[in-house]
């Protein structure tokens, strides 16, 4: 292929861009892929999100929305438009200049990365790789995996990467619930496989997001994301043994960090709780402690948080049974109610939350759990555990209520004063007064 030809393919995708005729396809329309999908349509650009759940397909169709940060409104108006277009097959690849792949990343059972996802997708892309096209990985992965698992399967279309295709990797940042950084105003980290690669990706992202930063490879792109959600693993952790050490010291772990956040410089906050939850922090880490593995490297700040990570639901039951203990009573038959079970505050996302594993443990031990939180509302029982209304009679009932997370809607004084024992796992009862309730915190 000529240096001319070579220029051809990539000014002609950026006039495509800048004309904004270019046709981009968004593979995955789950939190990540949706809010995407519906920010690219919003800059103005026609989107198609590929989605195999024929159930979401009908229901974005029909103006709805399954994730919270995306409101109805828009994906209704965005596909009056035809500025989003939602189709379950992949022939629209034929058609699509741009493609960007937000399918899941989890942990296989044995906590290996299972990236059968994006090697799905990728059979799929190539089949329909074309000239001109642009490919983009937003799946959280270990680093290596652009350049060792994607590029081989796509080169197999005889296509030349940075010359006839392109291929980047570029990290999704979403945190599901913040009112303030939302896809358009969170700056997004790109990384080609060649340079080029890395440009038309940049121009492509401005379009919709108001900063883009490039870094010089697409394994280093993935290493970003990575560093980013270690780091929040590996302070979680720390925060979570300083806890279990205050406890032992019988000081109030909150009241240290709290002072210690008056601090200008040098210290940044974080705060215990009953274990990791959500899709990303108790996940990812394992993506980049398996690839050092495969090099003959243990991580060892990741497996260290990790397991205090993991140990906090039990840390959490423990302070339930020395509670009941002090008052005679055992776990083996109590009434536990768990107040928010989502893994976050305010948030509807369930996934590897902590309260589950609490909900298990418990009932492993002989104690009737039940439930409240109205941002899973639609669950009528979870793990053998009934949803209950949050009544005067519920809470009087239940032997303990662990607050295990901190969604703005509960009434917390009202809770404490009608229940006997509380274990607070947020320290969100902190200004509240305690009424009648022995509160406990974690
Ligand atoms: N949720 C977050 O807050 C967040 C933040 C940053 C990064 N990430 C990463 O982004 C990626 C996606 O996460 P998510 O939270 O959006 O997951 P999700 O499960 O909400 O969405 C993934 C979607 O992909 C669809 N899908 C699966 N296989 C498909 C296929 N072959 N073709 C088309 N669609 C397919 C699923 O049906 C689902 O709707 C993961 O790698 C995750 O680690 C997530």
């Amino acid at each position: 292929m000529s240096e001319t030809k070579r220029q051809d393919w990539a000014d002609a995708l950026a006039d495509k861009i800048h004309q904004r005729t270019v046709r981009i396809g968004v593979i995955g329309l789950g939190y990540v892929g949706l809010s995407l999908a519906v920010e690219f349509a919003k800059s103005g650009l026609r989107v198609t999100g590929i989605e195999i759940d024929t159930e979401k397909v009908a229901r974005l169709r029909s103006g709805e929305s399954y994730v919270q940060d995306v409101k109805p409104y828009e994906v209704k108006g965005l596909i009056a438009d035809e500025k989003l277009l939602v189709v379950d097959d992949y022939h629209v690849l034929n058609q699509l200049d741009a493609v960007s792949i937000c399918v899941p990343t989890p942990l296989s059972k044995t906590k290996d990365p299972d990236i059968s996802y994006i090697a799905a997708v990728t059979k799929e892309i190539v089949t329909h790789l074309h000239p001109g096209q642009l490919i983009v990985l937003e799946s959280t992965t270990y680093p290596g995996t652009t350049d060792e698992v994607i590029l081989p399967e796509l080169q197999k279309s005889g296509l030349q990467v940075g010359e006839e295709f392109f291929l980047a990797f570029s990290p999704e940042r979403i945190d599901p619930g913040n009112k303030h950084y939302h896809t358009h105003n969170t700056p997004k980290v790109i990384g080609g496989v060649t340079a080029r690669c890395a440009q038309v990706a940049q121009a492509l992202y401005e379009v919709a997001i108001n900063r883009v930063v490039l870094v010089s490879s697409a394994r280093s792109a993935e290493m970003v994301k990575l560093l980013e959600n270690t780091f929040r693993a590996v302070n979680i952790g720390l925060v979570n043994e300083v806890a279990l050490m205050c406890d032992r010291l019988k000081i109030d772990v909150w009241e240290v960090i709290e002072a210690a956040a008056t601090k200008p410089f040098g210290f940044m906050p974080f705060y215990p709780g009953p274990g990791l939850g959500g899709h990303c922090i108790p996940v990812d880490p394992f993506y980049l402690a398996w690839k050092l593995k495969t090099l003959d490297y243990k991580a060892r700040f990741i497996e260290l948080a990790a397991e205090i990570n993991t140990s906090m639901p039990w840390y959490v039951v423990s302070k339930v049974v020395d509670a009941l203990n002090e008052q005679r009573k055992s776990v083996n038959g109590a009434n536990i109610l768990v107040l928010g079970i989502t893994y976050k505050r305010n948030t509807n996302d369930l996934r590897e939350s902590p309260a589950l594993d609490i909900i298990k443990i418990l009932q492993g031990k002989g104690a009737t759990v039940t439930f409240y939180d109205t941002y899973a509302a639609d669950l009528s029982s979870l793990e053998g555990a009934l949803h209950v209304p949050l009544e005067k009679e519920v809470i009087q009932a239940a032997d303990c209520v662990i607050i295990a997370t901190d969604h703005s809607n509960v009434n917390y004084e009202w809770v404490l004063d009608h229940t006997q024992l509380v274990l607070d796992t947020r320290n969100v009862t902190k200004h509240v007064n305690a009424g009648r309730a022995r509160v406990i915190k974690l």
